[in-house]
């Protein structure tokens, strides 16, 4: 694997050395997230070729499929190769009608993360993020228990470092006052900002801020000035969005999903991309 090649370099998670273009593995799942892929050996080909292209950095959880994407990694990655590291969440089952329900008491959490070291065959995990909130977003509630199962299981051994999702700036800090986090990954993207001043605070600790949906998730970005910037540059929107979160801040690591090699080779290539301050000034005026 070469890391040296990818755009945005490395950042490290605790001990855990990453690329910071990373891969989202949830669209590897069927429609919605739920079920068997339509092309599994094309499924097993973006993994594959996700490593190929240096990316040390999978996101992923068992709550795709449920159990597919993990199962999916496993198939096409195991035994994995030194410096892949594959995050993992815990905290949101499945229901029968694609919801995601909360699985957040210490029984569910140590289930959980028992279920992704079988499933992804691993003796330990590297990172596990507890999921909060819901798909509305981050709703108040306490980490305590949730997160306080998490560092135990990490004082056990079965995990190396802790991170939360979908969280609060304040589930941040009660998370911290448990034991030390070395991510936070919410929605943000170009459009959705509400995370800025977070993500500067973030910075300052050395604590690294995973956008999820950083090309828009389910419904893909879509603005006039991304547009007008994009066809400046003359580069995809996608592009222009990957390398405007590259360039936000150095602790945000991108984790965008695809499920086609084609995409996942535009989105390595594209987000290299330099911005100047012109096509800065007008892309930060959209989630504004
Ligand atoms: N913590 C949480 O609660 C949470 C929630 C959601 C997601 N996540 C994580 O965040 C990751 C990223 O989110 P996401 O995958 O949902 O959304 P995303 O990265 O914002 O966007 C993925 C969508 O963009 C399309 N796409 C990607 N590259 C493209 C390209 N070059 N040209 C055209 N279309 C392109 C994909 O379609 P194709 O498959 O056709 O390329 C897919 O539909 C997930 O994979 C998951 O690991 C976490």
């Amino acid at each position: 694997m070469s890391t040296n090649s990818l755009p945005g370099g490395t950042w490290s998670l605790g001990d855990l050395t990453v690329t910071r273009f990373g891969y989202g593995a949830m669209q590897l799942a069927g429609p919605w997230v739920m079920g068997p892929p339509a092309d599994h050996d094309g499924a097993l080909a973006v993994l594959r070729e996700a490593v190929q292209l240096g990316i040390t950095h999978i996101d992923t959880s068992d709550a795709y499929g449920p159990e597919v994407t993990n199962r999916l990694i496993r198939e096409a990655l195991h035994p994995y190769p030194e410096g892949l590291h594959i995050v993992t969440k815990v905290g949101a089952n499945r229901d029968e009608r694609g919801g995601w329900p909360p699985a957040r008491d210490a029984e569910s959490v140590r289930r959980g993360v028992h279920q992704n070291l079988l499933n992804l065959g691993l003796e330990v995990l590297d990172l596990v993020n507890l999921r909060l909130g819901n798909a509305e977003g981050p709703q108040p509630e306490s980490v305590t228990e949730a997160f306080g199962t998490l560092a135990e299981l990490q004082r056990e051994g079965l995990i190396r470092h802790l991170g939360v999702s979908n969280a609060t700036p304040e589930q941040v800090a009660e998370a911290q006052s448990i034991a030390p986090i070395v991510c936070v990954q919410n929605l943000y993207n170009l459009a959705f900002r509400q995370d800025d001043g977070l993500i500067d605070s973030l910075a300052e600790q050395g604590v690294a801020y995973v956008p999820f949906f950083p090309l828009g998730g389910f419904s893909p970005l879509q603005s006039a000035a991304l547009s007008a910037v994009a066809a400046r540059l003359e580069a995809t929107p996608m592009s222009v969005a990957l390398a405007w979160l590259l360039q936000r801040s150095p602790n945000i690591l991108l984790i965008p999903g695809t499920s086609s090699v084609t995409h996942l080779r535009e989105n390595v290539a594209g987000a290299g991309l330099q911005l100047g301050e012109d096509d800065l000034a007008e892309l930060n005026k959209i989630g504004l």
